[in-house]
């Protein structure tokens, strides 16, 4: 794991790791390698890990667990990313490894590190034989593992995925979308196919339009350096979004293999238009100082160290079409902020009014909209809103939930994102990674939004920490008649 001293492997990977162990799910000789900058020994590096797994593990810690994974725990220490002396002793360990533990010699090797890196730990990887271009089962398997963001634009993708290929067989490249992991993103696949009430709905003729919604209450906190120059739309619209969209709008694949899910994925991106007037189908903002739930938040321009004229924005809003005969006419519009009013990722499927024609004691613009909404997080589940009688002496209507909820129907645990996406690299098993060509066709939808806001001398419209962004954002979505749902 390279880049095991960074916030994603302390707070998500070592923890999943552990959990895997936990559940028995890890194969026999696994082993882990720490890649760093810290002059720690294997001890070190060990209690590093348990003061990691302890604070973040779903499963609780068990001593036998931990003393059995422990026993497979290395660290190299480095002085960079191309370090010859540092990737020589990590090829020793893994030979030691192979020996010692029974690995096989099966790599995977997890780039948790700034895309920058990419080219250079993968060029080490192979002059130093470590690395190996190949998918003959004979052989034994070598991976790798990248974080987004795949670039920051098209062109950038593009180079890295050919630095990355270089090495990797495409097969063996698996690029991480945690939202892929989350048991309610895969829950759209069983909510959309394995049911039969949806299907026929699931159109221009009854949907109105989707909204597709990832809030979070909270700043960028100690993330500034790695936001700056990034922002919402690079950081979560082209990759967490964009997925959450392909997977809503698409056509059922014909199975779940990689091949078909992913090609019906990609389907959907490239059918996705983006409109003539970007102004006026985009709306971003920056959050400024003030308090959320009596917690005081520094304004994004007034972190420290931080130009106070960046134009990155913290909140973004898209609206766009899938140019397909299911959704002609059905606007998707995409939102996503930090130090909005709740942490909230769901997509509502709104659809088209009934005719009123009997109701005439409920005012029209109360008329029944029925709507679908799939909570990805928190209260994981989905609430089908519908119309009913309000129980008196007339015939007045209004609209009541009926609710799906995770922690009430099932007693299992749903494993952390990372947990499932790592054991399916250990597997082998891609679906759940979105191929190089989704990445592309990602950037080719968000480009020429984050083109034409450079090109604008004034900077993103300021908004108050605790509300659901800048006016804008409100104006972009009642052009057409419509509101932002606010989150329950
Ligand atoms: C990451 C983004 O991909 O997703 C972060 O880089 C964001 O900015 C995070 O906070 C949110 O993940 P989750 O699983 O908490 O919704």
């Amino acid at each position: 794991m390279f880049g095991v001293t960074g916030d994603l492997a302390r707070k998500k990977l070592l923890p999943a790791v552990y959990d895997l162990a936990n559940r028995g799910l890890l194969p026999k000789g696994f082993s882990l390698v720490g890649y760093g900058r810290r002059n720690w020994t294997h001890q070190q590096f060990a209690e590093e890990v348990e003061a990691h797994v302890r604070a973040g593990t779903r499963t609780g810690f068990d001593e036998d667990t931990w003393s059995k994974l422990r026993r497979g725990l290395r660290f190299v220490s480095a002085d960079g990313f191309d370090d010859d002396a540092a990737f020589q002793r990590l090829g020793e360990t893994l030979d030691e490894l192979k020996e010692q533990r029974g690995t096989e010699g099966n790599h995977a090797f997890y780039l948790s590190i700034p895309p920058k890196s990419f080219e250079s730990v993968c060029e080490k990887l192979s002059s130093h034989g470590l690395a190996r271009k190949t998918r003959d089962p004979q052989d034994p398997w070598s991976r790798v593992i990248i974080e987004k963001p795949f670039g920051h634009d098209e062109e950038s993708a593009h180079e890295l995925n050919l630095a990355v290929e270089k090495v990797f067989h495409s097969d063996c490249v698996f690029r991480i979308d945690h939202y892929l992991g989350k048991e309610t993103v895969q829950n759209l696949l069983a909510l959309r196919f394995a049911n039969r009430m949806f299907e026929p709905l699931w159109n221009n003729q009854h949907v109105d339009h989707v909204q597709i919604t990832m809030a979070e209450n909270f700043g960028i906190g100690g993330r500034a350096s790695y936001y700056d120059g990034v922002g919402a739309t690079r950081d979560v619209i082209q990759n967490h979004l964009l997925q959450l969209l392909a997977l809503t709008a698409m056509e059922e694949p014909i199975s779940f293999d990689a091949d078909h899910l992913r090609r019906e994925k990609e389907k959907a991106l490239e059918a996705v238009k983006v409109p003539e007037d970007l102004s006026a189908a985009s709306a971003r903002g920056q959050y400024t100082s003030g308090e959320v739930h009596g917690q005081q938040i520094t304004g994004f321009l007034e972190e420290e160290g931080f130009d106070p004229n960046s134009t990155t924005e913290t909140f973004a809003a898209l609206k766009l079409n899938v140019h397909t005969r299911r959704w002609a006419g059905v606007p998707f519009y995409l939102r996503s902020g930090k130090c909005l009013g709740r942490r909230v990722t769901e997509i509502a499927v709104t659809f088209k009014r009934a005719p009123n024609l009997l109701f005439t004691e409920t005012d029209e613009t109360e008329f029944g909209r029925n709507a679908l909404i799939i909570r990805i997080q928190p209260n994981e589940g989905a609430t089908l809103r519908l119309t009913s009688k309000v129980p008196g002496t007339t015939m007045e209507v209004r609209d009541v939930d009926m609710d799906f909820s995770y922690g009430r129907s099932f007693t299992e645990q749903s494993p952390e994102a990372y947990e499932r996406l790592i054991l399916d690299v250990l597997r082998g098993e891609p679906p759940l990674f979105p191929r190089h060509r989704e990445v592309e066709l990602s950037w080719q939808i968000v480009d020429p939004f984050i083109k034409q806001w450079e090109t604008m001398s004034e900077q993103p419209e300021p908004y108050e920490p605790g509300t659901w962004g800048p006016d804008s954002a409100h104006a972009l979505i009642g052009r057409d008649g419509r509101d932002w749902r606010v989150p329950e």
